[in-house]
C-alpha cells in the first residue's frame, strides 16, 4: 500500500470513529414546555412526590446553605473539580420550568438535560435510574408545584478534559445500567421494596461504597465503606464495625430519629441523610432497614464488643495531660457506666468511628462537635476545634482509639486533622 493510501485509510477511520462516537453521544433537545401550559397534578402524586424528594436527599445537593430550598448553587467538590447542583424549582429561565415530565424522567433515568446534554454523575442518577415511571411521575409533579425560585447556577469548574460534557457518556457506557431491579421472589415485600428504594432513590452506595479512579463504585465491593465530604461512610455488608451488629428496629430508628442507643449519633453527611429520612414515610423507612440489615446478615444481637470495654492496658502510654484532658472534656459525657445522660453520649467502646481504621470521622466529630437538626433534643457534642490543638488533638484520637476500641494506634492522624481544618475553612 503507498504511503498516501494508508494515510487515506487511517484518517478515513478516525472519522468514521468519531462520527459514530458524535451520533451515540448526541442525544436530542426535548421542546420545552411554556410556563403557561404547567400540567395540573393532584394533591396525591404532590404528596408523595415530597416523601420521595426526602428519600432521595435532594434538598441535600440542591440547596445551597442559606439558600432557598432546591434552588441549587450548591458546590460539590469531586475528585475532577467542583461541579454545582441544578436549580429544581419551576423557574422557566434558571430552573426546569420549561421541562417536561419526559424530560424529568429522562435526565434521572439517563442522565441527560432537557437540551440533550450529558450531565455528570455527581448526579447520583446511576441509582435514580432504577426508580419506576409511577415514582418520577410524582416527584416531577412535586417539583413542578413549587414556588419558582431564579437563581443563576455558576459555571461548573473542573480540570481538563472533564469539563468537556460528551465524555460522560464513555463513562455511563461502563458505569450505567438502566432499568428497574427485578424482584427478588425468594424474600419478602419488605426486603424488596428496601432494596428498590436503598438502591434507587435513596443512594446509600454512593457514599457507602467504594469508588475507582474513574469515580464508578466498585459494584464487587458493594457496601464495604466508602468516603464522603471528608467523612468516611463506614460498611453496611458483613464488615460492620459497629461495636455491635445492626437490627432491622435498630436501623429504623436510627435512620428516622439520627440516633440509636446501642450505636450513637449520624454525623457529618450522614445527619442530613437521617434529617430527611425522619419526615420520611415510616413504612419505607422500615423497609429500607430490613434490607440493610440483610447485608450484613440481620438478627444478629450478640454484640461485637461488650460495651464496657475500657483497655486500660492499651492507653497506659497517654500522656498525663491527655488523660486530664480526656477526664475534664470528654468523660462527663462519654462516660464508662454504659449510662446515656442527656447530651445522648454512649460509651465510647460503642462508638463506630473509634473502630474504623481510618481517624477520619473521629478527629471531624473532636473538631466539629455534633449539632443536634432536632428541636426535641437531639445528640449534641461542642465542637473542639477552637479549644484544643492539633497536637492534643491528634493525642485525644489515640488515646480513645486505644483504650475503647482495643486495636492498634492510627497512623497520619495529624495530616488527617489538617485535612479537615483546611476543608472546614473552605466557604
Ligand atoms: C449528591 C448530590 C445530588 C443529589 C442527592 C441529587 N442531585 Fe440532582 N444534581 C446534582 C448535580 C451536581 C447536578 C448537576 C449535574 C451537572 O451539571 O451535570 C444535578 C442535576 C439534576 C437535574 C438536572 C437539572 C438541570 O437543569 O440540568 C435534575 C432533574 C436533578 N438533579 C434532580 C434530582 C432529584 C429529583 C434528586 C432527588 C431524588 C436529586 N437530583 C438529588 C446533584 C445531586
Ligand atoms: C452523603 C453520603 C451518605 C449517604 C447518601 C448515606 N450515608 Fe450513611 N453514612 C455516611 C457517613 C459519613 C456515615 C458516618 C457517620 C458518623 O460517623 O456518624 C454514615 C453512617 C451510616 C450508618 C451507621 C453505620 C455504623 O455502623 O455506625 C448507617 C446504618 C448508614 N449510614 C445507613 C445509610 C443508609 C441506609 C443510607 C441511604 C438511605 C445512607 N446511609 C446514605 C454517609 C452517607
Ligand atoms: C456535651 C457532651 C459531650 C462532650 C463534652 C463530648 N462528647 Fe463526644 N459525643 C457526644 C454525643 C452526644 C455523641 C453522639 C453519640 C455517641 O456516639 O456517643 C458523641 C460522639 C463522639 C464520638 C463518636 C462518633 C461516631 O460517629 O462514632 C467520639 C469519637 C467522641 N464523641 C469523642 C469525644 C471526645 C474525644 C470528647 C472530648 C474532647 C468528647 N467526645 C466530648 C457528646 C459529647
Amino acid at each position: 500500500m503507498s504511503f498516501r493510501r494508508v494515510v487515506y485509510t487511517v484518517v478515513t477511520v478516525c472519522v468514521v470513529v468519531v462520527l459514530a462516537g458524535l451520533a451515540w453521544v448526541w442525544r436530542p433537545a426535548i421542546s420545552p414546555i411554556s410556563a403557561n401550559a404547567k400540567p395540573a397534578f393532584d394533591r396525591k402524586a404532590i404528596n408523595r412526590g415530597a416523601e420521595l424528594a426526602l428519600i432521595g436527599n435532594c434538598s441535600d445537593c440542591h440547596t445551597k446553605e442559606g439558600g432557598a430550598a432546591y434552588a441549587g448553587g450548591r458546590s460539590i467538590p469531586t475528585p475532577f473539580g467542583t461541579i454545582y447542583a441544578s436549580n429544581l424549582t419551576p423557574d422557566p429561565d434558571t430552573g426546569i420550568g420549561t421541562w417536561s415530565e419526559e424530560a424529568f424522567g429522562r435526565a434521572m433515568h439517563e442522565g441527560v438535560d432537557r437540551e440533550g446534554r450529558q450531565l455528570y454523575p455527581a448526579f447520583p442518577y446511576d441509582h435514580f435510574t432504577h426508580a419506576t415511571k409511577d415514582d418520577i411521575h410524582a416527584l416531577y409533579a412535586y417539583f413542578m408545584s413549587l414556588t419558582p425560585v431564579r437563581s443563576t447556577i455558576p459555571a461548573n469548574e473542573l480540570n481538563f478534559p472533564f469539563n468537556y460534557r460528551p465524555l460522560v457518556a464513555g463513562w455511563k457506557l461502563l458505569f450505567l445500567s438502566r432499568g428497574n431491579l427485578a424482584p427478588d421472589a425468594s424474600k419478602s415485600a419488605d426486603w424488596n421494596r428496601g432494596r428498590y428504594l436503598v438502591e434507587g432513590l435513596g443512594h446509600c452506595g454512593s457514599c457507602h461504597t467504594p469508588r475507582n479512579a474513574l469515580g464508578g463504585e466498585k459494584k464487587d465491593s458493594a457496601y464495604t465503606g466508602g468516603v464522603a465530604e471528608g467523612w468516611n461512610a463506614p460498611p453496611l455488608n458483613a464488615s460492620l464495625v459497629a461495636g455491635h451488629h445492626w437490627t432491622v428496629d435498630q436501623l429504623a430508628e436510627y435512620l428516622s430519629s439520627g440516633w440509636h442507643q446501642l450505636h450513637g449519633a449520624a454525623a457529618g453527611p450522614m445527619a442530613d441523610v437521617t434529617k430527611n429520612l425522619g419526615q420520611a414515610s415510616k413504612e419505607d423507612v422500615h423497609a429500607m432497614a430490613v434490607y440493610i440489615a440483610s447485608l450484613s446478615g440481620a438478627g444478629n444481637e450478640t454484640p461485637k464488643a461488650s460495651p464496657a470495654l475500657v483497655d486500660a492496658g492499651n492507653a497506659a502510654n497517654a500522656r498525663p495531660e491527655i488523660v486530664a484532658i480526656y477526664n475534664g472534656a470528654c468523660a462527663k459525657c462519654h462516660n464508662d457506666r454504659n449510662t446515656v445522660g442527656p447530651s445522648k453520649a454512649l460509651p465510647l467502646s460503642l462508638s463506630t468511628a473509634i473502630h474504623q481504621p481510618e481517624a477520619t470521622n473521629t478527629v471531624q466529630v473532636i473538631l466539629n462537635g455534633i449539632q443536634s437538626y432536632r428541636a426535641d433534643g437531639g445528640p449534641y457534642m461542642p465542637a473542639f476545634d477552637g479549644m484544643l490543638t492539633d497536637d492534643q488533638i491528634a493525642a485525644l484520637a489515640q488515646y480513645v482509639r486505644t483504650r475503647y476500641s482495643g486495636q492498634p494506634p492510627w497512623t497520619d492522624v495529624r495530616a488527617m486533622i489538617a485535612k479537615a481544618r483546611q476543608q472546614g475553612a473552605q466557604p
